[in-house]
């Protein structure tokens, strides 16, 4: 029991002060702009956007509302935390939104709240479970059938597991919920993305939410098949891997995108470290202070929903693909996050295997 505890606070550390050196692009600036950052972070001051840490979702929205009427977005995860603020936010801009939710009960209660605030909001919630090839399957023929338009897919949802624990189609679950499930989706609803571009000339975008931890990566550490099944657990190992893949994903599909000049884009952000059901499973008084202890390094959800809502909406983002973004600027992933071969080899073999599984029968 010490030992999981340790090892949470060790992971929930690293990413704070991960924050901080990310934001600080730590490796690369002199001492004194190194002071400016950090002043800069702690005190939200903007940066070339004209936001910071402390901007929220609807702050990085509020002259949206004319250009994101008629828009459709697919959020997953919206059922909590991040990505309920980002739904509402989106929703409150004039955006059509479709909630994928394993639990309809929840998502009920988010459509419910965002119908409060925003009585006009258009809210359709259909069932997913993002662990599931089936299941993202069966959930993208329910979309494509309706006949909708999809002008942005944010792909928010995320575990952290302690244990380890296999997906339906026996695979590590972290792996296959924060990274294999939104790389079938997105696959399955790209060219309705494509199409959606070319009849209305507005550019899709797709957001695929990481995490600054995706740090952690060293290179030995990221093999394919032991992120399938591996052999010696770690929780916060499984979970900076699946983030590394999630920004990995964002470049090659970039990449690809770009090469057959499609009006889509696809960038990676870090939304900063939010006190959400992420952390569901670690409740226990040590982790309860340190996020006590930590609480001025904390965003509140709609600041750590404001990079997604920038990213997806602004007019500042057009034509960007590719990159990583943090506290709703540009910013700089490792250097693993970087390499473009990494990127297309992950890509080959991810698509080979959901190939052949989606071949086999699921039990
Ligand atoms: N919070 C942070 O400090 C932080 C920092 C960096 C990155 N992030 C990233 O931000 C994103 C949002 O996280 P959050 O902090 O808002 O966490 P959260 O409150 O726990 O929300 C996670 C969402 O993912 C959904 N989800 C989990 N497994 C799923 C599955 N198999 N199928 C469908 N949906 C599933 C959850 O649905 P249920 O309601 O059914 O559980 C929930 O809606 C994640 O990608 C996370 O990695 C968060």
């Amino acid at each position: 029991m010490d030992y999981c505890y340790h090892k949470v606070h060790e992971s929930l550390i690293y990413t704070w002060f991960s924050t901080i050196a990310s934001v600080l692009q730590f490796k690369k600036i002199l001492s004194c702009d190194l002071m400016k950052a950090i002043i800069n972070y702690l005190a939200g001051l903007a940066g070339p956007s004209g936001y910071g840490s402390k901007s929220t979702a609807d702050q990085v929205t509020q002259h949206s509302s004319s250009s994101s009427s008629h828009l459709t977005a697919i959020i997953t995860g919206a059922t909590s935390g991040i990505g309920a603020e980002t739904a509402r936010v989106l929703a409150k801009r004039g955006v059509r939104i479709i909630i994928p939710a394993r639990n309809l009960k929840k998502a009920a209660l988010v459509k419910e709240n965002i119908i409060k605030e925003t009585p006009e909001a258009e809210i359709t919630l259909l069932e997913i479970d993002l662990s599931s090839f089936a299941s993202v399957k069966r959930f993208c023929t329910e979309f494509l059938s309706l006949g909708l338009p999809l002008h942005i897919l944010i792909n928010n949802a995320g575990k952290f597991s302690q244990k380890l624990e296999f997906s339906e189609d026996k695979i590590e679950m972290t792996f296959a919920t924060n990274y294999l499930g939104h790389f079938l989706l997105t696959e399955m609803l790209l060219e309705k993305m494509v199409e959606t571009a070319a009849e209305t000339g507005i550019e899709g975008r797709i957001v695929n939410v990481s995490s600054v931890i995706h740090n952690w990566v060293k290179r030995n550490n990221f093999s394919f098949y032991h992120m399938l099944n591996p052999n010696n657990y770690n929780g916060t190992r499984a979970y900076s891997q699946s983030k590394l893949a999630n920004i990995l994903h964002a470049k090659e599909l970039a990449r690809q995108l770009k090469e057959r000049k499609a009006n889509v884009t696809i960038n990676a952000v870090h939304p900063g470290i939010v006190k959400t059901g992420i952390i569901r499973d670690h409740k226990g008084i040590i982790t309860e202070s340190l996020y006590f202890v930590a609480s001025k390094l904390l965003k509140s959800t709609s600041q750590g929903a404001a990079t997604t809502c920038y990213v997806a909406l602004s007019q500042q983002t057009e034509g960007m693909s590719g990159k990583y973004f943090s506290d709703c600027n540009e910013s700089h992933s490792s250097s693993l996050a970087n390499d473009e071969a990494e990127a297309h080899k992950l890509w080959k073999l991810t698509r080979s295997l959901i190939r052949r599984r989606l071949q086999q029968p699921v039990a």
